[in-house]
């Protein structure tokens, strides 16, 4: 249970909400898919933390990053023509460069290449891996690093990323994927015969045990099967958003997931899988089922149950939603409601990674609030710009202030695993 407060400060991540101002400015924000963006095509609107943007790739393969809305009066560039690795705003015809330069102010009668300097275009740094475009909405001159993740430096075709709209707070999304306790119930009969993972079913109850890392923490659910033996699941969590999911017992490698803020109330939920050992196929990277399924879409409004098929509840189905384990988790969290009132919760044993993982979130939530106060309060060097834009010119003190507290984050180490071990052997092993 929470204070209605804390819930807020955790969940809330428009305007000037802290977490998004965290989420902003210490990590780069997966924003689009990469095969969505066409070389030359029309640039895709893009909503992250309440805010529009564009997305584009140019003629050269350059993918730009702008507000949505013209520096000039607001038009949509969503609209605008791709003219030479620009666009062009279709209303009065201003021009700017995919990396952020204006290039002409047509409308202007005098002075226009002065003019074009003084044109306050908000344009941000992106940049693409695993089939992801990511994008820095932070403040100042030092991006931090991207996340290099084991399936970022995998050749395309041993990873799939997929994306889905979905109509509820990033953090219930965060929460479900880190919550061992509900696969043994609400994914019941999908993971039936799908390896060891059939194990969560066994034993319903696991114990916990956690581990803080520079990352964010790992924890195993321990679930004993007998007297000998244990399955062992150990899966991470990675700030601001990132569970790292242990794969099936026959391949190397893992399944990212992230949930990640439109606004308040809706996020884009996205999976990597990815293999390490071979070339992944599409039907084996979801596990479950024909890929066709993917994404695996609610299948019905709220007014109707979701679409849950009760005749096939009768006939044996757990959960009456055969589409896939990630429809199922879709389902329960939009039905927890936009935003999930955790005041009113009364949580047990089952819930002990949620709690760890919602204490680490408000710490550093908190401690990236006091930075900020005390920067407030620190007399501004000389010669500072601080605008979304990386390239303008910036003190090295400045520069030094604004890089990120998790830059020393160890991505491509991170890894999730389980399995079966003898019961007195220490999961750490595994
Ligand atoms: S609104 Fe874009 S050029 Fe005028
Ligand atoms: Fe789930």
């Amino acid at each position: 249970m929470l204070k209605p407060e804390d819930n807020a400060l955790l969940t809330l991540v428009t305007g000037d909400a802290p977490m998004g101002a965290w989420m902003k400015q210490n990590f780069w924000i997966p924003a689009a898919l990469s095969e969505k963006l066409e070389s030359n095509e029309a640039p895709l609107r893009v909503k992250l933390f309440g805010e529009r943007f564009i997305a584009f790739r140019t003629v050269d393969g350059h993918v730009g990053f702008f507000d949505e809305a013209c520096p000039h009066r607001g038009a949509s560039l969503a609209l605008a023509r791709q003219e030479d690795n620009a666009l062009r705003c279709l209303f009065h015809g201003w021009k700017f460069h995919v990396k952020g330069e204006v290039l002409e102010v047509p409308t202007q009668t005098n002075d226009a290449n002065a003019f074009c300097k003084t044109v306050p275009l908000k344009h941000y740094p992106a940049r693409e891996g695993g089939g992801i475009v990511w994008v820095w909405l932070g403040q100042g001159r030092h991006a931090p690093r991207l996340p290099e993740f084991e399936f970022m430096t995998l050749p395309s075709n041993h990873f799939v990323t997929y994306k889905q709209v979905a109509n509820f707070n990033w953090l219930q999304g965060v929460e479900t994927t880190l919550d061992s306790a509900h696969v043994g119930f609400l994914h019941r009969s999908h993971i039936a015969g799908m390896g060891h993972i059939a194990h969560a079913a066994k034993e319903l109850a696991p114990v916990y045990e956690v581990e803080e890392q520079a990352y964010g923490f790992r924890y195993a659910g321990l679930r004993n099967l007998n007297t000998t033996s244990r399955y062992v699941r150990v899966n991470s969590f990675v700030y601001p958003w990132f569970g790292v999911i242990a794969p099936r017992d026959d391949y190397q490698g893992g399944a990212v997931f992230f949930t990640v803020p439109i606004d308040d109330e809706n996020s884009t939920y996205w999976t990597v899988r990815y293999r390490m050992d071979q070339a992944i196929e599409r039907d084996a990277v979801t596990l479950f089922s024909d890929p066709a399924d993917w994404p695996p879409k609610v299948p019905g409004a709220a007014k109707d149950n979701w679409g849950q098929d009760r005749d096939l509840m009768r006939n044996g189905h757990f959960s009456g939603f055969p589409q896939h384990i990630t429809t199922e988790d879709l389902v329960i969290c939009e039905s927890q409601g936009g935003i999930v009132d955790r005041s009113k919760e009364f949580l047990n044993t089952g819930d002990i990674a949620i709690v760890r993982l919602r204490r680490i979130l408000l710490r550093e939530v908190r401690s990236f609030m006091e930075r900020q106060k005390e920067k407030e309060l620190a007399p501004t060097p000389k010669g500072q710009i601080l605008d979304a834009c990386p390239d303008r010119v910036m003190s090295d003190a400045l520069a030094h202030q604004a890089q990120s507290p998790y830059d020393h984050i160890e991505y491509g180490a991170i890894r999730s695993k389980a399995g079966l071990l003898p019961i007195e052997q220490d999961w750490r092993s595994l």
